[in-house]
């Protein structure tokens, strides 16, 4: 039906008209990206009246979308209405928890409300397309952009991917209150060379296939309406000029059959990158390449008719890119009306509701992680406990928000401060120092820390007095996300040495993480008695962080992404290769895959999170210990809460091929459950291994199950030791 629309509409369609359905401009407010040379407010104006526009970002608010949209609609010759899109990333107005850490919570069904309530508040205010999920796997903490995916594996990844593109899309894309998401950045770009931003990325086929691929693979599953390119060149050619990966493997092998949009100004810069010789040509490979719709490179409106006149582009790719486009735009339902997701009254009741604050605070505790908690020092008492608060975020209600959060107020969020206070009479507050050096806008310019200590007196003052110092410390939350690349992943500023120096006068320090990425804090690990993992954990951050410090919710998070002792060992994850030199033969060698500075393990390794509970594992069983093509073996594990509270776990399965046709990691998830415990409850958790969870992409070039000997591992993180063997056949 929809299909029959769009022939007939595109049959209508002058090529500059086709071409302008390519098009997308930023608004005239907000900027994602570097402001382009070319091009200015009065011309795109001219533009969109012309009909050479076809999508707008950064236009917000139903006044402003319905503005734009009326020229659209009214004034082109067809009408065809604007597909508006909106970094939606962790929210609109009222933020969820940075994507980092809502992958904390291993908890789908909250991620997938998350998403609801963004998809919700973003649709309110006139927008029906979100530039999200980025489900770009990433291995190096230094990248700033770690904030913005599910972390370092595939698995969690993939399972991350589907509940956000369901949660934004839900089951009925033209409603009102859904939009359609973008799986982004197509492909590689969390592998960034040194975790530098924008660099480049060299890597295998058998790295993309069996890492990168998966999550993108996944979300085209839950059926995302559109993919985003990416700024990083792979193997050598920018994404945004790879029909290897645009056509041949998202169009044609995996069947997608949504569109394709470039990233800022990723068409123009494969100039710089060295690869196309000028923007016309940049505009013909991308084109030729797959990119459907152009963001703000100017290459397609400005060259791309000439092209196809000269041959250098068929019409037959710009039909194709057009229909893709179109497609969306019927599904949104927004040739029935185009201003169906520009209801004023909507937009007051939706956006910042009671019930959307209830859902960031609920996924904003989910997402907490308890990275340590040396003799119970956590939960603090209510009453009674004498409780110092210090730190430069300890108060802070901006940088809980996060990076990306466009639509949101500035300082905003509840502080820890507010939100312990909100519990507790006996906290006192002092900042010890400031984060950072100055008041200029750091959302679009680097931030520069302080080296002020003149606060560090009082704090202490503070702390001596104190029976418990809570202290909260990490990143603005600007000092992450997109340009946001750290060579040195510590605590930024003078805060470590205030640590230090608090902790000479009193040692029941429980310490609060705000950040976007994992952190290298090996003194803290080893000196602080507690350490919570918080990242930006959006509006509703002090409640949460407050709730799980005085024990009304008990932490069950677990790390998406592995802690590093330091940025030295970098990339670390827990799926790495054996090598073939993994463990020493004798005390003291040195010929063996290891620093002589730094042991090999994590600091906090991928998969860990304690709980205010304990839980034990027991009685691991296999029903089988073969299987064969088409057959199966039930694995059972009985999980017992063994402390005194009710808890959540997360029950994880992981898998070793010991041998394949190419390496395969020492370990991999295949598996997760997340399941509740009273105390002295015990349940059995089952899980199933068939041939999908140890298929891989093998030296066949095939994604394929090989027969061979395996290991299955089962725990409350990835260094678990319960493990069984079991063998798959092949036959
Ligand atoms: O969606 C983003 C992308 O992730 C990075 N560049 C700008 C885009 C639009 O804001």
């Amino acid at each position: 039906e929809i299909d029959k629309k769009v022939d007939s509409l595109l049959s209508l369609m002058t090529l500059e008209e086709k071409i302008g359905q390519m098009n997308q401009y930023n608004g005239f407010w907000n900027v994602t990206g570097p402001t382009p040379k070319e091009g200015d407010a009065a011309e795109k104006y001219e533009d969109l009246r012309q009909g050479k526009v076809g999508s707008m970002l950064n236009v917000r608010g139903v006044e402003q979308v319905k503005a734009v949209q009326k020229i659209a609609v009214e004034e082109t010759r067809l009408g065809i209405p604007l597909i508006i899109g909106f970094d939606v990333i962790h929210g609109y107005k009222t933020l969820s928890p940075i994507p980092l850490a809502e992958a904390a919570s291993w908890d789908m069904d909250a991620i997938k409300r998350s998403a609801e309530v963004a998809a919700a508040e973003a649709s309110a205010s006139g927008i029906n397309w979100t530039f999200a999920p980025m489900v770009d796997i990433s291995r190096d903490a230094r990248w700033g952009r770690v904030m913005e995916g599910g972390g370092e594996d595939p698995y969690l990844g993939s399972k991350i991917a589907i509940a956000r593109v369901q949660g934004f899309q839900g089951e009925d894309l033209a409603a009102n209150n859904t939009i359609a998401a973008c799986a982004k950045h197509f492909a590689g770009y969390g592998w960034a060379e040194a975790g530098r931003e924008y660099n480049t990325v060299d890597m295998s086929e058998t790295l993309l296939r069996n890492t990168i691929f998966p999550p993108f693979k996944a979300a085209v599953n839950a059926n995302v309406k559109t993919f985003m390119n990416s700024f990083n060149e792979l193997n050598g050619i920018p994404a945004t000029g790879s029909s290897y990966l645009q056509r041949d493997i998202l169009k044609e092998e995996w069947e997608f059959d949504g569109f394709v949009v470039s990233d800022w100004a990723s068409i123009a810069e494969m100039v710089p990158h060295g690869y196309a010789k000028d923007t016309i040509q940049a505009a013909a490979f991308a084109a030729n390449a797959g990119s459907d719709m152009d963001m703000e490179s100017y290459a397609y409106v400005h060259h791309l008719k000439k092209l196809v006149e000269e041959g250098q582009v068929d019409e037959s790719l710009i039909d194709d890119a057009v229909r893709r486009i179109l497609k969306v735009k019927f599904e949104l339902g927004l040739f029935d009306d185009p201003y169906r997701y520009c209801d004023e009254m909507r937009e007051k009741e939706v956006i910042g509701s009671k019930e959307n604050h209830e859902a960031v605070l609920d996924m904003a505790k989910k997402s907490i992680v308890l990275l340590k908690n040396d003799q119970n020092l956590l939960p603090l008492r209510k009453e009674g406990q004498r409780i110092a608060l210090i730190g430069p975020l300890a108060a802070d209600k901006n940088s809980p928000l996060g990076s990306w959060r466009i639509a949101a107020e500035d300082n905003s969020a509840v502080s820890v401060l507010e939100g312990m206070k909100s519990i507790s009479n006996s906290v006192t507050y002092s900042e010890g120092c400031r984060l950072l050096a100055g008041e200029a806008d750091f959302v679009w310019e680097t931030a520069i820390n302080t080296t002020d200590k003149s606060g560090f007196d009082a704090a202490k003052d503070l702390a001596r007095s104190a029976e418990v110092v809570v202290m909260v410390l990490g990143e603005y939350s600007f000092q992450s996300g997109e340009g946001r690349s750290r060579s040195n992943i510590d605590l930024p500023g003078v805060q470590q040495e205030l640590l230090e120096e608090i902790y000479k006068v009193n040692q029941n320090i429980v310490l609060v993480l705000m950040n976007g990425r994992p952190l290298a804090v090996e003194w803290a690990a080893e000196h602080v008695p507690a350490v919570v993992e918080a990242w930006h954990l959006g509006s509703q951050s002090g409640n949460a962080i407050a709730q799980v410090l005085f024990g009304e919710y008990n932490p069950s998070g677990k790390l998406p992404m592995t802690f590093p002792r330091n940025v030295g060992q970098i990339p670390i994850y827990y799926s790495q290769k054996n090598t073939g030199r993994p463990a020493p033969v004798a005390p003291n060698q040195v010929f063996w895959s290891h620093y002589i500075d730094v042991d090999n393990s994590p600091l906090y390794p991928f998969g860990h999170g304690l709980s205010y509970t304990t839980f034990e594992y027991s009685n691991l069983q296999l029903d089988d210990n073969s299987f064969g093509k088409g057959g199966s073996i039930k694995v059972s594990v009985d999980v017992s809460n063994t402390g005194q509270r009710k808890g959540k776990e997360v029950v994880q399965l992981y898998i070793r091929d010991l041998f394949a046709s190419v390496t395969r990691p020492v370990r991999e998830l295949k598996g997760f459950e997340q399941v509740a415990l009273q105390p002295g409850e015990t349940k059995t958790v089952q899980f199933i291994i068939d041939e999908e969870m140890i298929q891989f992409y093998t030296a066949n070039k095939k994604w394929e199950a090989e027969a061979g000997d395996f290991k299955l591992f089962i725990g409350g993180s990835s260094v678990t030791s319960l493990e069984a063997a079991f063998a798959y056949t092949d036959k």
